[in-house]
């Protein structure tokens, strides 16, 4: 059966992650959960007290982020990609640097070195020169930066109906199946 991993790092961006495990759920898509400790602050912030829970409630295994010795720190175990959702600056910039100094980033690393697909919803604005390198050479490595920007051209109802598209555009960027994004119709 298809497992992917979703990092959450410690962006601002805490309602995609959700909305990232909600949408894999849906897909019946297994899935590995590694929360930065950054992260987890993020969400108290941004979200309500439950959410964190009910998102890992849909996760088929949450990793400590400094286990470093679990499975999904292997290329040999059986996973067929990744998605960072948020990605802060500092995890992509660990990423881009190949420092694997937590398990997140150790997860995203191993992506990377078994050519297998690696989403970073990268979030910060505006962008300094070392974000800008640093999603070059992520880029350059075979990830896919995409910055979770709204499909204006959808006319999203609702911040929620934006992050749900966003969300679902990074899960079919990990290409496992047929589409499911929202599309433009012309
Ligand atoms: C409320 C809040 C919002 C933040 N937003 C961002 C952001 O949008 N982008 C970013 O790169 N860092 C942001 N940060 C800073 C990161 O959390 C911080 O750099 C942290 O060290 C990232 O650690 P991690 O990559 O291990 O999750 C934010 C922090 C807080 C508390």
């Amino acid at each position: 059966m298809t497992r992917v991993i979703l990092g959450v790092s410690g962006a601002s961006g805490a309602m995609l992650a959700r909305a990232c495990a909600q949408d894999l759920a849906h897909r019946q898509i297994l899935f590995d959960l590694v929360i930065s400790h950054a992260a987890r602050r993020t969400f108290e912030t941004e979200c309500t007290p439950c959410a964190l829970e009910e998102m890992q409630k849909l996760a088929a295994r949450i990793h400590e982020v400094e286990d470093i010795g679990a499975g999904i720190a292997s290329g040999s175990h059986a996973i067929s990609g990744m998605i960072v959702a948020p990605c802060s600056m500092r995890t992509l910039a660990a990423i881009a640097h190949g420092f694997d100094d937590n398990l997140l980033t150790r997860a995203a690393s191993v992506q990377l070195k078994e050519r297998r697909p690696l989403v970073l919803l990268a979030r910060e604005a505006p962008l300094t020169l070392a974000h800008l390198r640093n999603m070059t050479l992520v880029t350059e490595m075979g990830a896919i930066v995409m910055p979770p920007v709204p499909a204006f051209y959808l006319n999203p109802p609702s911040l929620e109906a934006a992050v749900n598209q966003i969300a679902a555009r990074a899960i079919d960027l990990l290409r496992l199946g047929p589409g499911r994004a929202e599309a433009w119709v012309p």
